[in-house]
């Protein structure tokens, strides 16, 4: 594919993937997820954003619209996914699809992890694969672009 450039948006707490949890989360760190994902895709460009604030994720989504460029995202929400209305509306405002990536299962976790509030608008949902997850949400999203060019 032509020109594609994905967004990758991690969330709160994102930042201490490698000394987070690790039995939960993994050993590797933002920086391992990301080179792994520019080395796996080539061809493909990124853009790699986390912010522990949720306004800045907002406004990432809405600069990322209004300026072009952005073919999708792969997002992880972090605990956001949980309770941020917000952040909610702002995918659903916009019309460069996204898709909800977490490295653990959160169905098979704490009850309050198991509602997405963001689920109902993004273009598809992976969750439980580790760093995986991150791969398979960018697989998925090629397979949206292609069927959309
Ligand atoms: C997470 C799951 C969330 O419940 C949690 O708040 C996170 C990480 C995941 O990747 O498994 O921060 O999104």
């Amino acid at each position: 594919m032509d020109n594609v450039s994905i967004l990758v948006m991690n969330g709160p707490n994102l930042s201490r993937l490698g000394k987070r949890e690790p039995g939960i989360y993994g050993t590797r760190t933002l920086d391992d997820i990301n080179s792994e994902l520019v080395s796996a895709f080539h061809g493909i460009s990124f853009d790699f954003f986390q912010s522990e604030e949720e306004g800045e994720l907002l406004e990432k989504l809405f600069h990322c619209e209004d300026n072009g460029g952005v073919s999708g995202v792969v997002l992880n929400a972090g605990a956001f996914t949980h309770y941020s209305i917000a952040l909610r509306d702002a995918i659903s405002a916009i019309s460069i699809p996204v898709i909800e990536v977490h490295l653990s299962n959160i169905y098979a976790r704490e009850e309050f992890r198991r509602k997405s509030v963001i689920s109902e608008v993004c273009s598809g949902v992976i969750s439980g694969f580790g760093a995986n997850s991150y791969h398979l949400g960018v697989r998925g999203l090629l397979g949206i672009l292609d069927g959309r060019s």
